[in-house]
């Protein structure tokens, strides 16, 4: 698959852009055997926007790997700037910290901002890494289940699971893994609970640059004085400029208690983003517009043809259509596939999605499936996926795909 410079139409090399990926060192090509098509984490296949790879080649060609400023000196003001032109937030830039990852920004905010025992509400499904994270700093999971008909929030579930040693929520917006974009009132729910409770709100916005035509995605910060005030929205260039492995990530931190909690840390304990890193995302900031739009425009033919596919040769599987990102997060209940789905389609399709199980409340009879691939390829993947489902065990009063 090859994107043209600068915002040329989306074209596809098919199936012989296997050779290309499969000699890829990222871990999507590297942990199956060859004869597995992956699908499951969230890097794209097609080929990063030019304007990154040419920021990165630039420093190669100038051997300019020394101590470097430069880049990450002028990343708040630019995050502000794309946050203005795109989503009509002016975040203030000296209330911009870097981070090398979104998810060390969000586990930094966590561990600064809450106490060991302290609840952390999860709006399940959602990103595995959360659950690592909030119980790996000692914290307590609690669960709020998203209602499975359209994954919409449901506020008065959301007030019930609040309890007394409450302290945070944690979400992405949009969401990942169902794609939602959460509505004003979705939006507005979470803050005047969070405002009634205190909560310190995470607001990861990783997807926020790649939704789909006739969604917007509003970020949480916007929604009212205090919401800005309590939230720490964590972002990056990494998931619509596909540049992962770079490592540079953006909080703004509108908390001014957790603020000056992290400007007190020891020197050095957080490490510091790299060259390349803040190159590539100040590069997708100022120079990626015209690249995104195209990109964007085929992930959106992308989900449409996966959509028109499933509900023709597998209306047994469930699919919302997402609002946003490029993953389709697919329920398979109706087959009887095991304890893990995604190892039966593994064994029998041999198609790495991601596996349900690992996304908590409503992750269980459902796969995750990356969509941000070839035309060509995503036909395979669904190719193998029907040869596979058709003759696999059914269950015995299935509740028909939950398709909207
Ligand atoms: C919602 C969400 N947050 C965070 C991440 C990971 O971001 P990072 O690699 O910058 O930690 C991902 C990756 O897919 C994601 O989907």
């Amino acid at each position: 698959m090859t994107i043209e410079k600068d915002g040329g139409r989306a074209g596809s090399k098919g199936l012989s852009d296997l050779e290309r990926l499969r000699g890829l060192t990222c871990i999507k090509w590297t942990r199956y055997p060859s004869d597995v098509i992956p699908a499951w984490v969230a890097d794209m296949d097609l080929p990063p926007a030019p304007v990154t790879v040419d920021a990165v080649d630039a420093l190669v060609q100038r051997g300019d790997f020394g101590y470097n400023m430069l880049a990450t000196s002028r990343l708040p003001e630019v995050f502000s700037q794309w946050q203005s032109r795109r989503h009509d937030w002016e975040p203030d830039a000296r209330c911009v910290r870097l981070f090398c990852d979104v998810m060390q920004g969000m586990a930094v905010s966590l561990w600064l901002g809450t106490e060991p025992g302290d609840g952390v509400v999860l709006l399940t499904p959602t990103y595995p890494p959360f659950f690592s994270t909030i119980e790996g700093t000692g914290r307590r999971v609690v669960e709020c289940p998203l209602d499975p008909d359209g994954w919409r929030l449901d506020p008065e579930r959301l007030a019930s699971v609040v309890d007394e040693g409450t302290r945070a929520i944690v979400f992405c917006n949009p969401h990942n893994p169902t794609g939602r974009v959460f509505d004003a009132s979705e939006l507005t729910a979470i803050a005047s609970i969070a405002e009634r409770h205190d909560l310190l709100v995470l607001s990861d916005e990783i997807w926020g640059d790649l939704v789909h035509p006739g969604a917007v995605h509003v970020p949480f910060a916007l929604v009212s004085d205090d919401a800005a005030r309590r939230t720490v929205t964590v972002t990056a260039a990494s998931k619509a400029f596909n540049v992962a492995g770079l490592h540079c990530a953006v909080a703004h931190v509108g908390h001014a208690a957790l603020r000056k909690k992290m400007n007190d840390l020891p020197p050095h304990v957080l490490g510091a983003v790299g060259t390349p890193g803040a190159e590539a995302t100040l590069a997708a900031w100022t120079r990626g517009e015209p690249w995104l739009g195209t990109t964007r425009q085929y992930l959106t033919e992308a989900r449409d043809h996966v959509a028109a596919r499933l509900s023709t040769e597998l209306p047994q599987v469930g699919f919302t259509v997402p609002d946003a990102t490029y993953l389709a997060w697919l329920d398979v209940h109706d087959y009887s596939l095991g304890e893990d789905p995604a190892a039966w389609l593994l064994e029998h399709a041999r198609v790495a999605l991601s596996s349900g199980n690992d996304f908590g409340v409503h992750g269980e009879g459902f796969v995750r499936m990356n969509m941000a691939t070839s035309m060509e390829i995503l036909d395979l993947i669904i190719d193998r996926m029907v040869a596979a489902l058709t003759d696999a065990p059914r269950v015995a009063n299935p509740r028909g795909g939950g398709r909207t």
